[in-house]
């Protein structure tokens, strides 16, 4: 069994783009600018922005964090991303998700102009990733893939099972897995709350990625000997014993399906380092576009 080592195959992704930053800068070029915007103060999506605030600072990347309340109006926040598409020193932003409820997603997700668009989340841009135009892959997506990649796991002709359709992870993983190319070319099946019997479903599968936020819930008696398994996963379970009054857990029940597997992503150190890399690339890809 071998451990799909997020935290260090993110680290060297970071060093080479702190590297190709360093080059940048040599030459007189204006390092990448990637702005975060953060709507209320909800714990993890706080710690989540602020992970990708600090791997801005190790890369060389300039940064900007525009935090907003709680209470922030739709149009505060459309005025906020207008503000963001105009500006030419950004070259890439996110709005963190999720948003308060008095805030149409869709509706701003649509407003960020695609060529900043570093998560991907735009309609054309998820339109161009379908349709295997180049264009930007939602970072946990793509750093799944890049973990593929870089471990060598075979995917052509394999039996793919994503467990949940979220916009973000298991929506988008179902199409690339399908693609043409490496990797991809698998047979993909994309299960959800409706799924019957996804036990027997997920028997088959050559290659599992889980992102539903259920802890434990891939237990060893769901997998066949052999799967790859990528925990997507990050659920605060709250625990009295730790500092923070909570510990962090994936889909997977890891102790037992890491037995059976021939890879697996280990939850915390897996797919979440990477899905903060990726973000990174995609900064760099559209400072490339713009320059
Ligand atoms: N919320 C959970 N994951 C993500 C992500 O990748 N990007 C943004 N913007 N919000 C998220």
């Amino acid at each position: 069994m071998t451990i799909l080592d997020g935290k260090k195959i993110s680290n060297d992704i970071k060093d080479e783009i702190a590297e190709e930053v360093k080059k940048m800068k040599l030459n007189g070029e204006k390092a990448p600018h990637l702005a975060a915007v953060i709507v209320g103060n909800d714990g993890a999506s706080l710690t989540y922005v602020g992970s990708k605030v600090r791997a801005c600072e190790r890369v060389g990347f300039e940064s900007t964090l525009v935090q907003l309340p709680n209470t922030c109006s739709e149009v505060e926040l459309m005025d906020t991303i207008d503000e963001l598409n105009a500006n030419d020193d950004i070259d890439g932003f996110i709005i963190q998700l999720p948003l308060p409820p008095q805030i149409n997603t869709e509706k701003v997700l649509l407003a960020v102009d695609p060529k900043k668009d570093v998560d991907g989340f735009h309609p054309m841009n998820f339109g161009k990733m379908a349709l295997d135009m180049s264009t930007f892959i939602p970072a946990t997506p793509f750093g799944i893939l890049e973990l593929f990649d870089r471990y060598g796991v075979e995917t052509k002709g394999k039996h793919t099972v994503v467990i949940g359709r979220s916009h973000i992870v298991g929506r988008p993983m179902s199409i690339l897995m399908g693609r043409k190319g490496f990797p991809g070319n698998s047979t993909v099946t994309l299960t959800h709350s409706h799924t019957k019997n996804i036990s027997e479903i997920t028997r088959q599968a050559d290659i599992i990625i889980t992102a539903l936020g259920v802890p434990k819930f891939l237990k060893a008696d769901m997998v066949k000997e052999g799967v790859v398994v990528i925990d997507v996963g990050i659920t605060r379970v709250p625990d009295s014993t730790k500092t923070k009054g909570y510990y962090i857990t994936g889909d997977v029940d890891f102790e037992t399906v890491s037995k059976k597997a021939s890879y697996i992503t280990p939850v915390p150190g897996g797919v979440g380092p990477m899905t903060i890399a990726m973000l990174l690339k995609n900064t760099l890809l559209a400072r490339d576009m713009h320059s």
